[in-house]
């Protein structure tokens, strides 16, 4: 007669991997980035929490490393980061000299400011406030000499918003830095090729090959004077 006893439990050692972050929902990792002469500390806080906001992306770094090539000149500028993550671009502009703003969605807040505060103990000129495109940009000035974004272009239901936003935002002599992997299936190109040129003069800046970033700088369009026309 065959035994009706279930095989034995195997041993939870012998199933189990040793690897204890398969098994947290969330951890942390602190990441040393150089650029400008800076040593910056980054914690990235990955989980289901955070989504996408938790890491340092490719086109961040790509951004970084074009401000320490360019010799960007952040002294004395006003300065906004969109959908800032960590928070890393807006950090080296702020120990670069300028007066910065980061700005993501609420949740991303705690990570940022926890950033701020490991890489510019005093707070330096550094505000970190919720900001998210189409919805919160009336509460901020409309004079911010340099906006910065990196890998934020990969939402298309967002694109009219973040339009919306940077025009907004951007000084009518302010510079716009928007650094994107150029992701096809989320529209990206669209973006850069429809979007930004009703408003905005754009050029390509830079493009990393390697990861597929392009740099984009745009300005507002040229105002036309209204209603002066020569008497000829
Ligand atoms: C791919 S991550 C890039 C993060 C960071 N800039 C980087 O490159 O490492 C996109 C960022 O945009 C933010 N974001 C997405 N939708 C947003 C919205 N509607 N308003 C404001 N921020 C948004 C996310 O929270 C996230 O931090």
């Amino acid at each position: 007669m065959a035994s009706s006893c279930p095989d034995p439990e195997p041993e939870p050692e012998s199933v189990f991997p040793r690897e204890v972050r398969l098994f947290t929902d969330s951890y942390s990792e602190s990441t040393r980035f150089c650029f400008c002469g800076h040593e910056l500390s980054i914690t990235q806080n990955f989980g289901s929490r955070l989504g996408v906001a938790a890491r340092v992306w490719d086109a961040a770094l790509s951004l970084c490393n074009y401000f320490e090539t360019q010799n960007v000149d952040f002294r004395g500028k006003k300065v906004i980061e969109l959908g800032a993550g960590t928070g890393i671009v807006g950090i080296l502009a702020a120990l670069q000299g300028g007066d910065v703003t980061i700005t993501d969605l609420p949740l991303a807040l705690e990570q940022i400011q926890d950033n701020v505060h490991a890489n510019i103990p005093s707070g330096g000129q550094v505000k970190v406030c919720a900001l998210s495109w189409g919805i919160d940009q009336h509460s901020f000035p409309r004079n911010y000499d340099l906006v910065l974004g990196a890998d934020i272009v990969y939402l298309e239901p967002t694109f009219p918003r973040l339009l919306g936003t940077l025009q907004h935002l951007c000084g009518p002599h302010g510079t716009i830095y928007l650094a994107s992997k150029m992701r096809k299936e989320h529209g990206t190109d669209r973006f850069f090729q429809h979007f930004l040129p009703q408003h905005f003069q754009l050029e390509l800046a830079q493009r990393d090959e390697d990861v597929d970033v392009d740099i984009y700088r745009a300005r507002h369009r040229e105002m036309r004077p209204s209603g002066h026309h020569p008497i000829c």
